[in-house]
């Protein structure tokens, strides 16, 4: 049998895990969720989120990926045989592929609005606080223009996974995951120029806890598994391709440390802009990005419109990047299944994954247009590809995965891979497990009534 593939070098497993995580969920959904629930309290339970139930369940997917060396599907049907628990195998390629279909057409957008940033279209010297927000409607619901967008960016994640684990993910992930912390750099540098800047890290950073009600924690608990890319297959598949010396606790410590400095960041960004321009309310929600946004900028830097040119232009840029690496992590689970799994070749395999979920892409990005009557279970097609992973598949995704790892697999095998057959010590090991049996069940287990029948 052919040698599996592997990653080359440490660098390359925390960058390409790291590519993986940081996304649109970082720069787009956490400032959102921060708006939505209050500020500083939000971010303050977030952070309790990642450590307590995060990286625990990061650390099991690495366990379980790197033990099996094989695709989601087969690792657990490997350690599990003949039981339900392969059932969370295939759920998780099932909802990577899932979220693969919408992340298209949103990846779509954000390198849509890289180009119009570089050829001048998000310039604005009006007052019209509407302008972005009637540019954004307009685009979506053209019937060719955000498809067009889709497929670039499609062809662009599959130029990458064709090229393997080596060559293309890790290759690729060693230059943009740099590239992307470097202007999240240069534009937390610029943001702190700004007029809003005080009441913006003010926003972020005294917490107000009367804010606080049981539906931020759960929102808490949804970002970080969001945003961490857990309980959907990815990180897994990638821990399949970790070496054998790869230490896994340092690398989800340092995956969950990157993930969360690049979401501050991104806050840091965002208020300061918001508070600079008068009227403006932080706790604005899903539109911020595409439609508030490039009119703060364009206010912002009202008198300086060179650096309003800039910081639009790299703030997208950084958008569209951290939406590719996180894309090829979404593509590969699936295309790692079908090329193991189901005996296709690598490359006929990525190209089935890039069609299939491409063409249901399609289908998504025209619900804002000509299909937007289109509904199902009184959503648009859209909306259900988004809802049907975060609501129901990915709470009970990380459920299953803890129960596996703290209850049924033997604590040995954990153990061994853990410190790498003894080489490394582990001193949380109780504490890890202990969360895995009871903690994280229970604090999903909540998210997931609270989704269903509305608690909060
Ligand atoms: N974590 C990514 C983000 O923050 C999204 C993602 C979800 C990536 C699922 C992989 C798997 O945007």
């Amino acid at each position: 049998m052919a040698e599996r593939a592997n990653f080359g070098s440490k660098l390359g497993v925390v960058l390409a895990s790291a590519g993986s995580a940081v996304g649109l969920g970082n720069i787009w959904r956490f400032p959102t969720e921060v708006g939505e629930n209050g500020g500083a309290a939000f971010i303050l339970i977030y952070l309790i989120c990642v450590v307590l139930i995060g990286m625990p369940v990061m650390l099991s997917e690495f366990v379980i990926g790197r033990h099996t060396r094989s695709n989601t599907a087969t690792a657990y049907q490997k350690l599990a045989p003949g039981t339900w628990w392969r059932v969370q195998g295939g759920m998780g390629v099932f909802v990577a592929f899932i979220i693969m279909c919408y992340y298209v057409v949103v990846s779509g957008w954000t390198l849509y609005y890289a180009y119009s940033s570089l050829v001048g279209a998000l310039q604005y010297t009006g007052d019209d606080a509407n302008y972005f927000s009637d540019f954004f409607d307009g685009f979506v619901s053209h019937p060719w223009l955000p498809v067009a967008f889709s497929v670039l960016f499609m062809g662009m994640v599959h130029f990458i996974i064709v090229k393997g684990v080596q060559n293309g993910i890790e290759r690729f992930s060693k230059v943009m995951m740099p590239m992307l912390l470097l202007i999240i750099g240069v534009l937390a540098v610029c943001a702190f120029s700004l007029p809003g800047t005080s009441e913006g890290l003010s926003y972020l950073l005294k917490p107000d806890f009367s804010k606080l009600t049981a539906s931020t924690v759960l929102s808490a608990i949804g970002q970080a598994f969001f945003s961490l890319s857990i309980a959907m297959g990815c990180l897994c598949t990638y821990a399949s391709y970790f070496r054998k010396d790869t230490n896994l606790v340092k690398t989800a410590y340092s995956v969950c440390v990157i993930d969360t400095i690049v979401a501050l960041m991104s806050g840091f960004i965002i208020f300061p802009a918001v508070f600079s321009v008068p009227g403006l309310d932080p706790e604005e929600g899903a539109g911020l990005v595409f439609k508030s946004l490039p009119y703060i900028f364009s206010q912002a830097f009202r008198s300086m419109p060179v650096m309003g040119y800039v910081f639009s232009l790299l703030f997208y840029l950084l958008l569209f990047l951290a939406a590719l690496t996180s894309a090829i992590s979404i593509h590969e689970p699936v295309t790692a299944y079908l090329h193991e799994a189901r005996q296709m070749s690598r490359k006929k395999a990525a190209l089935w994954v890039s069609v299939v979920c491409m063409t249901l892409g399609v289908i998504c990005s025209l619900s804002f247009g000509v299909l937007s009557d289109l509904t199902l279970f009184g959503n648009t097609i859209f909306d259900n590809f988004d809802a049907l992973p975060s609501v129901i598949l990915m709470p009970l995704g990380g459920i299953i995965i803890s129960l596996f790892t703290g209850w049924y697999l033997d604590k040995k095998l954990v153990r061994d891979e853990i410190t790498n057959e003894g080489n490394l010590t582990f001193r949380f090991f109780k504490v890890y497990i202990f969360l895995l049996r009871w903690i994280i069940p229970v604090a999903i287990g909540l998210v997931f009534v609270n989704q269903f029948i509305g608690l909060s």
